[in-house]
């Protein structure tokens, strides 16, 4: 399974890339507008920082302009994955751009039909929001579970990225279900390493390890 970093956060970025976990990077305009930076310059330098793909999120709510914006967004870099948002309007410039060859990835994706909707207008990546669904009392997994059974039903080739992560239960369940992708906040990424009884036990380690008697190391 593929980690993803959610953030437009360069520090973060570096941090994840330095911790080897880093397959790739969403952003959307909250994430972006937390940055305080110029748009095209902190997207740039995101895009030649990361390796894997890099999500950039439209914001035209018109087909003509979400292709017009995608295909500027492509062309900074081989990595870009032009977010859609799941509408009627998103789907048709879905359907362009993959048959130009601009990557897409279906945002904002609440039900199984609509990542069904994405997949058949050739959406390289779909995007559901889980997070979000539990903060509405709706199980958000089982949306995963769902379109994964689907997926699997027809051979889709479309991705699944579990978005909208809160917490490393979503990222275990995500892998338990076989989902291909998770994106997490940097936060979620270094609860990842934790567990008290590691913590507990290195501790211990150190503490015996002074007592054994020893030359010294040089
Ligand atoms: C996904 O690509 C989105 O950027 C993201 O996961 C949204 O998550 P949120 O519900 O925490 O804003």
């Amino acid at each position: 399974m593929k980690f993803f970093l959610d953030t437009a956060n360069l520090d973060e970025i570096r941090r994840g890339i330095q911790m080897g976990l880093v397959d790739g990077v969403t952003t959307n305009p909250t994430l972006i507008s937390k940055e305080g930076r110029e748009f095209w310059e902190l997207v740039s330098e995101i895009c030649r920082m990361v390796d894997g793909p890099v999500s950039l999120e439209v914001t035209a709510l018109e087909a003509e302009g979400m292709i017009k914006e995608a295909r500027e967004l492509a062309k900074i870099g081989e990595n870009v994955v032009v977010k859609i948002p799941m509408t009627e309007e998103g789907i048709k410039a879905v359907k362009r751009l993959e048959a130009e060859g601009v990557k897409t990835n279906v945002t904002l994706v609440f039900s199984p039909l609509q990542a069904l909707i994405a997949a058949k207008a050739g959406a390289s990546y779909v995007s559901p929001f889980i997070g979000r669904l539990d903060d509405i009392s709706t199980e958000g997994m089982r949306l995963v579970e769902d379109i994964l059974t689907i997926f699997s039903n027809y051979d889709i080739f479309t991705q699944v990225i579990v978005a909208s992560v809160r917490h490393p239960m979503h990222v275990l369940e995500a892998a338990l279900l076989g989902a291909d992708i998770v994106t997490m906040p940097f936060r979620v990424m270094e609860q990842l390493f934790r567990h008290p009884l590691t913590d507990i036990g290195l501790e211990r380690f150190l503490k015996d390890w002074e007592k054994v008697p020893k030359r010294g190391l040089g």
